[in-house]
């Protein structure tokens, strides 16, 4: 036998197949070894979601519109007394608006009504009877807010010596209906201003302009207030807002135009502003109208409700 056997056809393939393994390796072909598996990672903390802020009401603040106590504030306490005016000041309001009369004595009174019968136990018109009865009557008699303190009729001095130091003073001087105006009340006003030396601290007011004029006559450091009714800006509303606007003022030479709001648009306002003038409203007791002069701008607002008031101006 030859010392060389022949290789049998098996060995063949299987060296043919060692070959081709190795040249499939050394292609790259080998199968991709098995993926690792995952190792769990410690993973980071799920933030909590930050509590969604409660939505902050936005609650508009308008300090520098004035708070002015209607006739000491009606609606908290019997109207044009000194309990009604001592309760705006401890409110806090900027002003305190009070009417005067002239009594037959040449008393100036202070009262709405030019006669006593809607708000005191009393009755008679003021012009016809002296200061010292008009004074025994009750001017919280009527009050509907509740029981309250029998309270005189006071004067404008009361009223003045009450509020000096403590808040600006509106007076508005009154034309009795049937008998016109009170001969001499605009000098009669000035001088209690002046006698107490508060020209700074009040705007003297009325609807009628020769009353303003007369003022403003007497003594020219006093500011003055045109009072417009819900009439007059009827009748004058076809009227562009800047034309009557300087007819007022041509007509009274006041400091203050003061609309009733009932009255009042965002372009009297402008108007108003435009020509350096302040705008002042009344009489203003529902919080929806208290923000809607507000946010026209207006420079003071009278209300019965100084409380709800200096609620929506913030102050
Ligand atoms: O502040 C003005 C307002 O007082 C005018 O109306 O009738 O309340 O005096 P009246
Ligand atoms: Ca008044």
């Amino acid at each position: 036998m030859s010392a060389f056997r022949r290789t049998s056809p098996k060995a063949v393939l299987a060296v043919a197949a060692v070959v081709l393994t190795l040249a499939l390796a050394a292609c790259g072909g080998a199968a991709p070894a098995p993926s690792p598996t995952p190792v769990p990672t410690a993973s980071a903390p799920t933030p909590e979601p930050s509590p969604t802020p409660a939505p902050s009401p936005t609650v508009p603040t308008w300090p520098n519109i004035l708070v002015v106590a209607h006739r000491g504030g009606a609606a908290l306490a019997p109207e044009n007394t000194l309990g009604a005016f001592a309760n705006a000041l401890n409110i806090g309001v900027d002003m305190v608006e009070c009417d005067v009369h002239l009594s037959k004595d040449g008393e100036l009174v202070v009262m709405h009504d030019p006669d006593l019968s809607r708000t005191t136990d009393g009755k008679g018109f003021i012009y016809q009877m002296n200061y010292a009865d008009i004074r025994n009557f009750n001017a919280a008699a009527k009050f509907k807010g509740g029981p309250w303190p029998a309270e005189p009729v006071p004067t404008l001095g009361e009223v003045l010596d009450l509020v000096k130091g403590k808040a600006q003073v509106q007076i508005e001087i009154k034309v009795e209906k049937i008998f016109g105006r009170y001969p001499g009340i605009e000098q009669k006003v000035i001088d209690a201003v002046k006698a107490r030396d508060m020209v700074d601290d009040v705007i003297i007011i009325s609807f009628d302009f020769p009353t303003i004029v007369q003022v403003k006559k007497l003594d020219p450091r006093f500011k003055t207030g045109a009072l417009l009714s819900g009439t007059t800006l009827s009748l004058n509303a076809a009227k562009p807002h800047e034309q009557f606007v300087d007819e007022v003022i041509a007509q009274t030479g006041a400091d203050y135009i003061m609309p009733s709001s009932a009255g009042v648009s965002d372009l009297l306002v402008n108007a108003v502003h435009a020509r350096g003038l302040k705008i002042g409203v009344w009489t203003v007791d529902s919080p929806g109208e208290m923000r809607r002069m507000a946010e026209w701008g207006v420079d003071a607002i009278t209300t019965n409700d100084p409380i709800g008031l200096k609620k929506v101006l913030g102050k």
